[in-house]
């Protein structure tokens, strides 16, 4: 079986939960990719094309923003809307999702299978994995897990994982996370789906601590953060992943123009030591 999973990851946590994936898939003899949608080569519509078209399992993986879906893998599908037309046989593949969380996902396989139905896919299986929450500001001090119970609920996932392909390869449904835990996420995505686009609006960067290293221009999966005659500035398009906020290695982002100290608003370094940025947008 060939399997493809086309995935967001802000700071790694998505990132990560495609790797062990396409790892258990590898393993058990399988030919399995993993795609960042911020990859340069993915964005060409014939190798993206081509991709689809070789997969026997299509798999889109992302963090869950504000029970919704990350502007950037919307856009992604879209995209693949536009293709799908010339493909040949969509319908009668695998198609999966994974998802991560911090807390509650309120998005389930619901509105993402009527999203990819439009396209020409079938979602057979969803699995959702609690992780952790990656973004504390002032605006929400919610810290992320200490790394003790992220190891245990890195643990978890992995079982899950392995129990997911299993289904996969046994070509079984398994569409899981309906229920009424999904109404609280009508309510915050209502509250955040007009917000999310404005992220931009709340970044700024404090150009007296900045150390100019443009590790947070370098790495906007969107190019929202741009240079203008030696100012920094957010602009539109900007998906809200807070990679930026949480890679700053001098603090310098500021929220609603606020400095976040650190050791107040803690910063996700992702899910392993030493995250290399450019790996999760491979
Ligand atoms: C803008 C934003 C909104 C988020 N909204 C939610 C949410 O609604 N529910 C939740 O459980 N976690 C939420 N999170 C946390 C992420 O979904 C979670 O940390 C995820 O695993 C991050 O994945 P990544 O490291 O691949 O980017 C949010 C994070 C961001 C940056």
């Amino acid at each position: 079986m060939r399997f493809v999973t086309f995935f967001f990851s802000g700071t790694g946590n998505t990132w990560w939960a495609v790797r062990e994936f396409t790892e258990i898939a590898s393993t058990n003899g399988h030919d399995a990719e993993m795609c960042s949608i911020e990859n340069d080569q993915i964005k060409d519509f014939s190798i993206l094309s081509e991709l689809l078209e070789k997969s026997d399992a299509i798999g889109f993986a992302y963090p869950i923003y504000g029970a919704n879906l990350p502007p950037i893998m919307r856009e992604f599908i879209t995209k693949v809307k536009r293709i799908s037309e010339n493909l040949n046989k969509l319908r009668q593949k695998y198609c999966f999702i994974i998802t991560t969380i911090g807390y509650v996902n309120g998005y389930g396989p619901y509105k993402i299978k009527k999203i990819l139905r439009s396209i020409g896919l079938k979602l057979k299986a969803h699995i959702n994995l609690r992780l952790t929450n990656n973004v504390s500001t002032p605006g929400l001090k919610i810290n992320p897990i200490p790394h003790k119970k992220l190891v245990k609920r890195k643990k978890k996932s992995i079982k899950k994982l392995d129990k997911f392909y299993g289904k996969i390869i046994k070509n079984k449904k398994r569409i899981r996370g309906i229920g009424p835990w999904l109404v609280p996420g009508m309510l915050i995505r209502r509250i955040t789906a007009p917000k999310m686009n404005l992220n931009y609006q709340r970044l700024s960067i404090n150009l007296d601590t900045c150390n100019n290293c443009e590790i947070c221009i370098n790495n906007c999966p969107t190019n929202s953060i741009i240079r203008i005659d030696n100012k920094i500035t957010f602009k539109e398009g900007c998906t809200g992943c807070y990679r930026c906020y949480n890679f700053c290695p001098t603090h310098s982002i500021l929220y609603k123009g606020k400095f976040a100290d650190p050791l107040v608003y803690h910063r996700y370094h992702g899910p392993i030591d030493n995250l290399n940025l450019n790996n999760i947008k491979q």
